[in-house]
């Protein structure tokens, strides 16, 4: 069902885990399978520096959390706020049309971590 992209990242996750010192999260959650997860972000000078993840789900919710992460840091949060569901389904190689929804959800604990840090300013 998943290609082997997927089963490396599920297998090699680096940015799994709960960000003590985080300058702000974001959460989200799909009612109909249940999935919930959540993003922090640490900022500095309009850039986001580091990302984590901790997400109860699936493996493409999970996989796809752990590309967002991978691929967010280094980013400004102009860009960030650009990502999109499909950017990561690109990045991870492909998911089955049942999971598509699952790489949306992540930039959506994205996009309110990115809001939440905003609103702190
Ligand atoms: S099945 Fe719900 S996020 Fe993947």
């Amino acid at each position: 069902m998943y290609n082997e992209k997927i089963q490396k990242l599920f297998d090699n996750q680096k940015h799994v885990g709960e960000m003590k010192d985080a300058d702000a999260m974001g959460q989200t959650m799909n009612s109909p399978c249940g999935d919930a997860m959540k993003i922090f972000i640490k900022v500095k000078d309009g850039k986001i520096v580091d990302a984590k993840f901790k997400t109860y789900g699936c493996i493409a919710a999970i996989v796809s959390s752990e590309a967002l992460c991978e691929s967010v840091i280094g980013k400004t949060l102009e860009q960030a706020k650009k990502l999109k569901g499909e950017d990561i389904i690109k990045e991870i190689g492909g998911l089955p049309q049942l999971k598509m929804h699952c790489a949306a959800l992540c930039t959506e604990a994205l996009q309110n971590a990115i809001k939440e840090y905003e609103e702190k300013q």
